[in-house]
């Protein structure tokens, strides 16, 4: 079949032409064709394969196009880069060998395209369209990627063995398609990657991490973190996840599974929210219940400070898999320190206080915060949904409420230190952070107003107590 119509774009007839005068071959191959086969919008990303040297396909290129842009040459891994308008070409030379992309060693450019196309990770990847003139728009799918495709199927053109061997990332990468996608990971396959889980440890933690955030930005996280799950991958990136699983019973008092939990609340999230780093939050905001969980006689299980152990786990973890440890970690931190507040809220009667602290506390982070709270209600039981979605309303309209009257989001105190100071005629002391304390604290409760000449009559009456008497005539007067 021809598909010359989707080769649209001028580039391709240049490589084409480039390539014929080089006289090689040249293929258009990878994401670019399978994506074009989902209809997933036209792909960015194209990679090239030259039956050849694709370094010197990418310099003849670069050559005629307008603006003869940069070429990026990668001589160990054999390939060439060039960005092209919103373009960005990889060009590379066919293997026969083994591909890796790790590999120190310069790679031999000396296969065909089905050697190639051999040593790719997918069928549904490893699709080709031919650039060159006489041939241009021929696909070329020896494994049947297309089929694939239809029957919605993960698949690798070799034995899953050997293609999970040349590089056990893809034992993710096909978690992560099959998460993207919605599509099943052929049993082979499933088996090849639990066999081969512990061979993940050579893989770079960064190259990990890129593709559980593509899990997690998917549309149901929980089917990547299930696979992984199942396939053994899951306890050796991420323990403190599978340290969840599992329901315990003590003299008939059970715990729910909170690993399950966790995936429902991470789907419940996903369906609000594309913010990475709240979708983290979502994941880890209950990894201290593991570390903390103990069972009383009286009261049954409990998780005490989970919230806090867990924001302390936040950290270790982020540092383990090489994450930023950068305002993103501190965002996390503070969404799993923080989990339950909105949840204690919920279940009493909401008071205006409460709400107040909550955002002060909260700041900013007080939306997400929210929405990470309504994603954790995961009750079947009906009438108890109901009563907390309720709750959380009336917080939300709460929040809104106090926060046009009260400005509590990022509190400034509206009386500082250094008018303290002058007008008890104070050095820097104790007592001055213990006025500034109690002023913040009545504004809080709701005694006085989060302004000026409230604050500054609370002060004096505060200083009063404690002993202190008035030096500035500012305070004298009023
Ligand atoms: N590839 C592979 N093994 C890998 C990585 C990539 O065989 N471990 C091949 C596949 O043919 C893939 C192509 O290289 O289609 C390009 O890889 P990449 O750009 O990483 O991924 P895409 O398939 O384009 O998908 P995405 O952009 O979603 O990552």
């Amino acid at each position: 079949m021809n598909h010359k119509h989707i080769l649209q774009h001028t580039i391709f007839k240049t490589i084409g032409a480039c390539a014929d005068e080089l006289d090689m071959e040249a293929y258009v191959i990878g994401g670019f064709v399978r994506d074009y086969f989902l209809k997933r919008g036209d792909s960015k990303d194209i990679d090239v394969v030259a039956i050849g040297s694709g370094i010197s396909l990418a310099q003849k290129v670069a050559f005629k196009l307008e603006g003869k842009p940069e070429v990026t040459i990668f001589k160990n891994f054999g390939t060439a880069m060039l960005k092209y308008k919103n373009l960005e070409l990889e060009f590379v030379g066919a293997r026969k060998e083994s591909y890796t992309r790790d590999s120190r060693n310069p790679v031999v450019e000396d296969g065909t395209l089905e050697d190639d196309q051999n040593r790719r990770d997918f069928t549904i990847n490893a699709m080709a369209f031919s650039l060159n003139k006489s041939k241009f728009g021929d696909l070329l799918d020896p494994f049947n990627g297309v089929k694939d495709l239809e029957k919605q199927i993960i698949r690798t053109p070799l034995k899953p063995e050997i293609t999970y061997s040349d590089d056990p990332l893809r034992m993710m990468r096909a978690i992560r398609f099959a998460t993207q996608l919605n599509f099943t990971i052929e049993s082979k396959s499933l088996d090849a990657i639990s066999k081969n889980r512990e061979r993940i440890k050579i893989i770079s933690k960064e190259r990990v991490v890129d593709e559980l955030h593509k899990i997690l930005l998917a549309e149901k996280p929980s089917k990547g973190f299930s696979l992984l799950n199942k396939t053994g991958l899951l306890p050796l990136i991420l323990p403190e996840l599978t340290a969840l699983q599992g329901i315990e019973e003590i003299e008939g008092q059970r715990h729910k599974d909170n690993f399950w939990h966790t995936l429902e609340v991470v789907d419940n999230i996903s369906k609000t929210t594309n913010n990475l780093w709240l979708r983290w939050a979502a994941l880890l905001h209950d990894i201290g219940k593991a570390p903390t969980k103990k069972f009383h006689k009286k009261i049954g299980w409990t998780f005490h400070a989970h919230e806090f152990v867990g924001s302390k786990m936040v950290y270790k973890l982020f540092k383990r898999l090489r994450m930023p440890l950068n305002d993103k970690m501190k965002f996390v931190q503070k969404m799993v320190l923080m989990s339950s507040r909105p949840v204690i809220l919920s279940e009493e009667h909401v008071t205006d206080s409460a709400v107040r602290r909550l955002v002060f506390d909260a700041g900013d982070y007080v939306d997400d915060l929210m929405t990470l709270c309504e994603a954790d209600i995961t009750t079947k039981n009906a009438r108890k949904l109901k009563k907390y979605k309720n709750n959380f309303k009336i917080v939300r309209e709460k929040i809104v409420e106090v926060e046009e009257r009260d400005k509590i989001r990022n509190f400034q105190p509206p009386v500082t230190g250094e008018e303290i100071m002058q007008t008890f005629g104070l050095k820097p002391s104790r007592e001055i952070g213990i006025l500034k304390d109690a002023i913040k604290e009545a504004i809080l409760e709701g005694e006085i107003a989060n302004e000026y000449s409230a604050a500054f009559k609370f002060m004096l009456k505060k200083g009063k107590e404690l002993g202190l008497s008035v030096k500035s005539n500012k305070a004298s007067k009023s």
